[in-house]
């Protein structure tokens, strides 16, 4: 018998008669209907009778609490609208969001989409030349951010003629503020209850969230209000989210994860989240949960695996018991972690696969389904997922064969372009699919499994890094004259970044030189960015026409067979 207690029915059955129309249905939505995602998130819930539901409890780095209702919400996104339109900003321009993961950042997103701009969360700790990247390619109107993150902005701001705006969320008067800075407190503003909100469509674009890909600069991934059509359902029914839910996403608005199910799925829903502004501490991961009854619980496996590298004691210190549906994103979920959640919270985590281009959920372990620990899943009803050939894009039909990761284009979330870069995208679709750039096989179950990566991009603690963003900063650095940028395993990170450097003239290798590389590059790009480690070496293994191969020296780092070094040029 079917477990009725999910939102879900049985997988099969969902699969005979899941359409997207029922997502359209339940939100009251018809093909050509205005649709803003700002509106769906908090009005609406307002006009079904849950204004004074809580929709965010947040807690600060300091344990300070806030609680809004989806009136509050409506109201404040209101206010940020306002603000911003006053301010000369129009619709379809680009309003980047670079804070923490404070209150301002979650209305920000809303009230921005709200006025028409297109949104672009940025993670707060990009230094300022992966911000500056980002905000030039989009040719970013306004940026809302903090004092603390103010000079990474001011660093930027005379070589972003663009950038018009600079609004600052928590400005005391301490400092006065230059041009174009502009001070917007949020609690101060006026509380305004009727906003006009702007007239979006289905393909009114709506979030720009920036990937990295293995070439060139990050690339902006062009969502559509109608993502939310997606975004809705795969929140119902994998993330299982109920009306009683207290609902905690760890991800970060930054990425895709902490805006399709940290902002739109779980508040189109109607759901009381909460959000906590600290990064990762088991013991106040736990307390977090056991203060607010945290009921269904998405994070990640490199989370995951730092809780269990701090043992099943803590956990047994607390009282988890109201968790009773957990799930996971982001880099491959590996079956100890899935038998470990098992065995000290009594529920094992669903892994989930999607990508910031497909927008939402594709492939997935649901609700009730039988979970082979490892395995991320099947495909998401209404979307047809399979296994292609490497060489030739075509299906492979065959179980347990390694091929890439492809997906039937149609479902509503998927990206419709890279910002300026059409022809990027389209190398993305082979033979009528769209190519997820990850390789995996499939079972006689149809379960699907993760192989890892086709390209070089590297995936550490669920984020994706650039290796060319990478070798990019490296090169800048006096003492480099080539790089090349690779993941090398890690036990709880899955991967991290190691830099092969020759030096220039004059300069010899020592740990000193090392440790200024590594935070050369904190500095310009993020933490995540930065190597942990620098390997210096005479050359660089070199396909004849001069090209870096990465994968030669990744294989090293793995213990993987180097494959075909027929074009290198130098020997290894
Ligand atoms: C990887 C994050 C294994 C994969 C939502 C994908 C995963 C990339 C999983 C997208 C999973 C995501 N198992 N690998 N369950 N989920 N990935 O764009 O390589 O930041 O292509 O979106 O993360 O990362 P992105």
């Amino acid at each position: 018998m079917p477990d009725t207690a999910f939102n879900m029915k049985s997988y099969e059955e969902e699969l005979k008669s899941f359409s997207w129309e029922i997502s359209k249905k339940e939100l009251g939505y018809k093909d050509g209907d205005l649709i803003n995602i700002g509106w769906y998130c908090s009005d609406r819930i307002c006009n079904m009778g849950k204004g004074e539901k809580l929709a965010l409890i947040w807690e600060s780095f300091k344990g300070e609490e806030k609680r809004y209702t989806f009136n509050d919400m409506r109201v404040l996104t209101n206010s940020i609208a306002v603000y911003l339109r006053k301010l000369g900003i129009k619709p379809g321009e680009r309003v980047c969001l670079f804070m923490d993961k404070i209150p301002e950042l979650y209305f920000g997103f809303l009230g921005g989409l709200k006025m028409g701009a297109i949104v672009q969360p940025l993670f707060s700790a990009f230094g300022s030349e992966s911000l500056f990247t980002r905000l030039d390619d989009a040719q970013t109107t306004a940026i809302i951010t903090q004092k603390k993150h103010l000079p990474k902005v001011r660093n930027i701001l005379e070589q972003l003629p663009s950038l018009q705006y600079v609004i600052v969320v928590d400005d005391d008067g301490s400092k006065p503020l230059r041009e174009k800075e502009y001070a917007f407190h949020m609690a101060q503003e006026e509380r305004i209850e009727e906003f006009e909100i702007y007239p979006s469509k289905a393909e009114t674009p709506s979030v720009l969230h920036y990937t990295s890909g293995t070439t060139g600069k990050p690339k902006g991934a062009q969502h559509v209000h109608y993502s939310l059509i997606s975004q809705y359902i795969t929140s119902k029914y994998v993330l299982d989210l109920k009306e009683d839910d207290i609902y905690w996403c760890t991800a970060d608005p930054g990425w895709v994860t902490g805006t399709s199910y940290g902002i739109i799925g779980p508040w189109s829903n109607g759901m009381t989240q909460c959000v906590s502004e600290m990064g990762f501490m088991a013991e106040s991961w736990y307390k977090f949960m056991e203060r607010h009854k945290v009921t269904v619980w998405y994070s990640a496996p490199t989370a995951i695996r730092s809780l269990m590298k701090e043992g099943n004691e803590i956990v047994k210190k607390h009282d988890l018991s109201s968790l009773r549906h957990l799930a996971s994103v982001g880099e491959p979920l590996n079956a100890e972690a899935v038998l470990w959640s098992q065995e000290v919270f009594g529920k094992m985590f669903h892994d989930t696969y999607w990508q910031t281009e497909t927008g939402c959920i594709v492939v997935s372990n649901y609700p009730g389904m039988k979970i082979k620990p490892g395995s991320m899943g099947k495909p998401f009803p209404g979307i047809e997922a399979t296994i292609v050939d490497l060489k030739t894009f075509l299906p492979l039909n065959k179980t347990g064969v390694v091929g890439m990761i492809a997906l039937k284009p149609g479902w509503p979330s998927m990206i419709r372009s890279y910002w300026n870069n059409e022809v990027i995208y389209q190398g993305k679709f082979k033979n009528g699919w769209y190519l997820c750039g990850d390789r995996g096989s499939i079972d006689d179950d149809g379960y699907f499994w993760f192989v890892g990566r086709d390209d070089d991009v590297i995936n550490t603690a669920g984020h994706l890094v650039g290796p060319f963003e990478i070798e990019s900063a490296l090169i800048e650095h006096p003492a480099v004259a080539e790089s090349a940028a690779v993941g090398k395993p890690d036990p709880v990170n899955m991967e991290v970044v190691k830099a092969f450097i020759t030096l220039k003239k004059g300069f010899e290798p020592s740990k000193d030189l090392e440790l200024k590389i590594m935070n050369f590059v904190r500095k310009k790009l993020s933490a995540l960015a930065m190597p942990q480690e620098v390997e210096f070496v005479e050359t660089l293994p070199k396909t004849r026409s001069g090209k870096i191969m990465r994968r030669v020296l990744r294989a090293q780092e793995w213990g993987e067979e180097i494959g075909d070094i027929s074009t290198l040029e130098n020997d290894m």
